[in-house]
């Protein structure tokens, strides 16, 4: 069977795996209602819990000790989170022959790759295995495992709110629709990179990522689509780009996977990147400070145990104060998931 690049179309032992997994995803819905019934009794006042994260986190599961629909969710979390990477690295492998025109196919074509042998990953992305799918290099073909089977078989069908409109609405969200020179910072698979495409088909774009396995599939993505996009294997913080090199800097995601000071010198980086007038627009996680101390918790827990070592720090910070450190001017931030912060260099 010939495959399209793009859109899986799994073999039935992979195809019956995934979609297991996707429907375990998605009736975990009703035990997680039973988790928050017994929440609403047992913490009739949310402003009471600990105010530090690990003590509520210990908190509450001492509360929720002998709740039998906690102990599910966390079975039914933990099930997931150590087999979603290797069912679809399992659905890969039945799949990758037939992959292989389509992937020479879109070896040629508009777009360009370089890649930095050379480059030192900082330690907090070298190896660690993000979403608990395994480091973003760790599969040959993980571009394909994570941003088609992983995205496009499981996620796209229980995260609520369209993985990939939203990005596609955060893309049209910058100010202006006349940008000839787009960076996207942490660019992946190209999801984003492919909102900022449709919004603006008249730029150039240019996508940095470190992982080398998620750029070989952007750049065959964009190949095949007949994309121009030039990507190169970058630090988004420090990508070694001239000062004034782009009108729109933007990102999806991205920041939630970093440490704090790495966040700051991105800012720093996106402001020195940007023309005068240019503008930003990054996009992440919801902000602890928009939830209650319940939401808190949850989002904080389902990061500790969802591979996200940096989604408690990251999203403990104000990202619109960070960008005007930078030097952004007219800085806005808006909505909850996902969180989009605008700014203009003067
Ligand atoms: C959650 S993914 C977001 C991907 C993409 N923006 C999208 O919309 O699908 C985060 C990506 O950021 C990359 N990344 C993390 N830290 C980075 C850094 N400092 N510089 C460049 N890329 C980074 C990761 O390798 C990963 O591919």
């Amino acid at each position: 069977m010939n495959q399209t690049y793009q859109d899986p179309q799994l073999r039935q032992r992979g195809r019956a795996s995934v979609d297991f997994l996707a429907q375990m995803a998605i009736a975990s819905n009703d035990v997680r209602k039973g988790v928050d019934a017994a929440i609403a009794q047992r913490v009739p006042d949310p402003s009471a819990l600990p105010d530090d994260l690990d003590e509520r986190l210990a908190h509450m599961d001492a509360l929720l000790a002998d709740c039998g629909a906690y102990t599910m969710q966390q079975l039914l979390g933990d099930w997931h989170g150590r087999m979603h990477g290797r069912i679809a690295a399992e659905a890969y492998e039945e799949i990758k022959r037939d992959l292989t025109e389509a992937f020479e196919a879109s070896q040629a074509g508009p777009a360009t790759l370089v890649l930095d042998p050379d480059l030192q990953p900082p330690a907090y992305w070298d190896g660690v295995s993000f979403h608990r799918t395994g480091p973003w290099d760790g599969h040959p073909e993980m571009g394909y495992v994570h941003g088609e089977i992983v995205h496009k078989k499981m996620v796209a069908r229980f995260f609520p709110g369209g993985i990939f409109q939203q990005r596609r609405d955060v893309a049209k969200m910058a100010p202006r629709d006349d940008y000839k020179r787009i960076l996207d910072m942490g660019c992946s698979s190209g999801h984003f990179t492919t909102g900022l495409q449709l919004a603006y088909p008249d730029a150039e774009i240019t996508g940095v990522e470190l992982s080398a396995e998620m750029l070989k599939h952007a750049w065959r993505t964009a190949n095949a689509k007949g994309w121009s996009w030039k990507l190169y294997q970058k630090l988004a913080e420090d990508t070694g780009f001239p000062d004034g090199s782009f009108d729109l800097v933007a990102s999806y995601i991205i920041l939630h996977e970093m440490p704090a000071d790495a966040i700051r010198k991105l800012f720093k980086e996106a402001f020195r990147l940007l023309e005068p007038g240019g503008d930003m627009l990054m996009s992440d996680v919801t902000r602890f400070a928009d939830m209650d101390k319940l939401a808190v918790w949850k989002a904080d827990r389902g990061a500790k145990f969802g591979g996200e070592p940096h989604w408690r720090e990251s999203a403990s910070l104000d990202l619109a104060e960070i960008a005007r450190e930078a030097g952004f001017v007219d800085v806005k931030a808006e909505g909850t998931y996902p969180h989009v912060i605008q700014g203009r260099k003067p």
